[in-house]
């Protein structure tokens, strides 16, 4: 099975994500590329206004039997640059699962769902939010700021190890 995964990442997380799932499924790997420089003040612009976000045309070719979106959760919601690229591409793909690594704010999976539903035409197969306020271990939640900061690094991937199988094991991997 040839995978794609398409990723956003504004510092870094869910690119090294990417990385992992690259190795783990030896897949193609498209990063979504903004237009302008993505700064804090204008995710509150996105996220306060529903305002979309202006990516680079996708330029990825070939044909693939599954895509893996990823990309931050900003409150409680896919983040922007997402939103663009499942809108842009929604005719081109059959089926697509979302992971991603994010704070990990209670209830916000259902609005995370429902806004994927609209972006893409359809709902995920799949979704998974691994959790940095769950799954970090305490001492290292503690730089978290309540998980909105937190920059994971290659050897935290251990954490969300299991989360990542259980994810895969719904796409059939
Ligand atoms: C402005 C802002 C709002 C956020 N809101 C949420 C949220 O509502 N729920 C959540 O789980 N994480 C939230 N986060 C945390 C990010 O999803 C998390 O840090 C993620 O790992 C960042 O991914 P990236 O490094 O790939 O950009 C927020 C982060 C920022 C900067």
């Amino acid at each position: 099975m040839k995978t794609l995964i398409v990723y956003y990442s504004f510092t870094g997380n869910n690119a090294l994500l990417a990385g992992y799932l690259k190795e783990r499924l030896h897949a193609d790997v498209y990063g979504i590329a903004e237009v302008k420089q993505r700064t804090g003040v204008t995710i509150l612009l996105d996220v306060l206004f529903g305002r979309n976000a202006r990516i680079k045309t996708p330029s990825f070719g070939g044909e693939y039997d599954r895509l893996v979106v990823l990309g931050p959760i900003w409150n409680a919601g896919i983040a922007s640059p997402v939103r663009t690229f499942l809108k842009m591409e929604r005719g081109r793909f059959e089926q697509y699962a979302f992971i991603s690594v994010c704070g990990g704010r209670a209830g916000q999976e259902a609005k995370v769902t429902g806004q994927l539903t609209a972006a893409g035409g359809k709902a995920p197969v799949a979704l998974s939010l691994l959790s940095l306020n769950d799954r970090l271990p305490a001492d290292r939640k503690l730089a978290t700021r309540k998980g909105t900061s937190y920059k994971i690094e290659p050897g935290d991937m251990e954490y969300f190890k299991e989360d990542i199988e259980m994810f895969l094991g719904k796409l059939g991997v």
